[in-house]
Parts: structure tokens; sequence; C-alpha cells
């Protein structure tokens, strides 16, 4: 089945150019500094579709929905729906399309939230599809670095599981529409993929790798950190050589730019030392809010 004209996706961040984005980021800015909200959404029905574990985007897409009016419906496991009883995505996305004006979809497999756009008679926004991509965790990341310096000239550390890391993998796509330069740093075997890396050259994106966070930490504006992706190893022995190989502490940012922002999408486990909340560079509890307007920006945009 081919994707219905007129119906606006959000699967990658690919799928939107510099100006969306920033179109974006300003009607979320203008969303959050507002005093009152408009129920621009009264009356609308989302389905949050969460076949994955989340907290952060499941919670953020529904309190968003509220705050503009709609109302949501969710299925929060494959167990808990009739998945579980061998129904396809395909046939699960037709039906629901039925039910609601947006689905919100969290899958583990990559490609999942495209398929379902394939199939859907209303807009689908992907939620993060296995190691594939997370956009709306992308938009937020991009407004918090944006609340804090210009997103054009600025060094960006990407440091952690860069394989499986959707948020990394969609956070660096995006970034190549602005003049950054991106500096990777991750355990071995858990490099950015070599095709997103050539897809960023050929993007004109300067990008270097680094073999530990204390090369280059004092050069950063920004440092980007995600979480071994424990659910993505194929073997417990796998991720257990490579669990606890970093960890961001107060004594490793001794050196860094004094508006140095640390990012993480959350949930952390372990990499980021708790000490280093109390930091000025601390900016991932703020990031985890500015889900919110981008979230309400997000839905305005796929249903208005
Ligand atoms: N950052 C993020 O996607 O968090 P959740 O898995 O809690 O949604």
């Amino acid at each position: 089945m081919r994707e219905k004209p007129g119906i606006q996706h959000i699967i990658s961040i690919n799928d939107l150019d510099r100006s969306a984005i920033d179109t974006l980021l300003d009607e979320a800015k203008v969303i959050q500094q507002a005093t009152s909200i408009e129920r621009s959404l009264d009356g609308k029905i989302v389905a949050l579709l969460f076949f994955e574990p989340s907290t952060r985007t499941r919670m953020s897409f529904a309190a968003a929905l509220s705050r503009l009016g709609g109302t949501s419906i969710s299925v929060d496991s494959i167990e808990g729906s009739s998945i579980s009883k061998g129904e396809t995505l395909a046939d699960t996305i037709r039906v629901v399309s039925g039910y609601v004006d947006a689905i919100v979809l969290r899958h583990p497999c990559e490609g999942a939230a495209r398929l379902a756009s394939e199939f859907a008679s209303v807009p689908v926004i992907n939620a993060g599809d296995g190691a594939g991509q997370h956009p709306s965790q992308t938009l937020l990341d991009l407004y918090t670095i944006r609340e804090a310096m210009p997103l054009d000239g600025i060094d960006v550390g990407l440091l952690g599981d860069l394989r499986y890391g959707r948020t990394a993998h969609s956070l660096a796509h995006a970034l190549s529409n602005y003049d950054v330069r991106l500096h990777t740093i991750a355990p071995n075997g858990l490099e950015l993929p070599a095709n997103l890396v050539e897809q960023l050259k050929e993007q004109n994106t300067e990008i270097c790798e680094y073999d530990s966070m204390e090369e280059i930490l004092p050069e950063l504006d920004v440092l980007y950190v995600t979480r071994i992706q424990r659910e993505r190893f194929p073997d417990m022995a796998s991720y257990a050589a490579v669990a606890e190989s970093y960890r961001v502490t107060p004594e490793a940012l001794g050196d860094v730019k004094e508006s140095l922002a640390i990012l993480h999408p959350l949930p952390r486990a372990g990499e980021i030392d708790p000490r280093v909340d109390a930091l000025p560079y601390a900016r991932y509890f703020e990031q985890a809010q500015n889900g919110i307007p981008i979230r309400m920006a997000m839905l305005q945009k796929v249903m208005l």
C-alpha cells in the first residue's frame, strides 16, 4: 500500500528540512511563552501505541495533547494488544486509523513507523523505531540547544552508544542542516553506523572520532550523552563487555567551556554522575520538559 497523499507524517527527522525544523522550534517557543493556550485540538483523539517502554515520550505526548484540548487512547505493550495474538502491525494501524485523528507509534523494529505510515489513513508520528530514529526527541534536543546558544558554529560531542542509540542518529542527521562540527566518542563496536557517517560527510558535516571524551571535552559547546542500549544487544555478554565504559563526572568537567551544555535524552543508567546535576552545564531535565511545547507544536502540525 502507498502512503496517502496529503497526510502529514513525521517519521524521520530527514523528512524535515532546516526551514521546517526552525518553524517547529519557533512554534514551540511561542507555545512555551504563551500565558494561555488555545484549545486548538479540541475534540481530536490520538492513539499512543507504545510497543516498547517509555516514560517521557508517552507521557509528554499525552500531556501536550491534553493541553491542546485533545484526548489520547493508548496501548502500552505488545502483550496488552492483539499483536500478541498474531495480528500484524499493518492491520493494527488500519483499524486504529478508524478510531483516531493521529497515531503516535513506538516500536522495537527499525522501519516500523514508515511501514505504519503506508497503512495509516491518519498522520503517524514516529516516537522511536528500534535503533532507527526518534524525531520528536531530536526536535526537543535542538530546542534545548537553541535556548542556550545559536545552532550554527558550534562543536557538538556525541558520547555513548552511537550504534544502537536512535536519538544520536536523529540528532546527527538534524545537525547536518546547521554549521556544526560533530565529535563522536563511543565504546568499541558502538560507533555511529558507517552508512550514517557517509551520509553526514556527503552533507558536508565535519565529523571526527575520538577514543575518549577527555581528548575533546574542552572544545565542546554541547555534550550529548546517551546510555548503552542494553535491550538492543544480541546477548548479555556483549553488553557486559561495554557496560560502564564511560561516565561523566564533575572531575572530568574541570577544563570545559563555561557555557557547555550537557544533554541526555534520558533515562540515564549510570553514565552521568548525579553530582553533575547541580552543575550549570546540566540541561537534561530542562530538555525533558521541553518535550511538552515541542510535542504540542508537532501535534498541531500534523492535525491542523
Ligand atoms: N527519551 C526518551 O525517549 O525517553 P522515554 O523512553 O522515557 O520515552
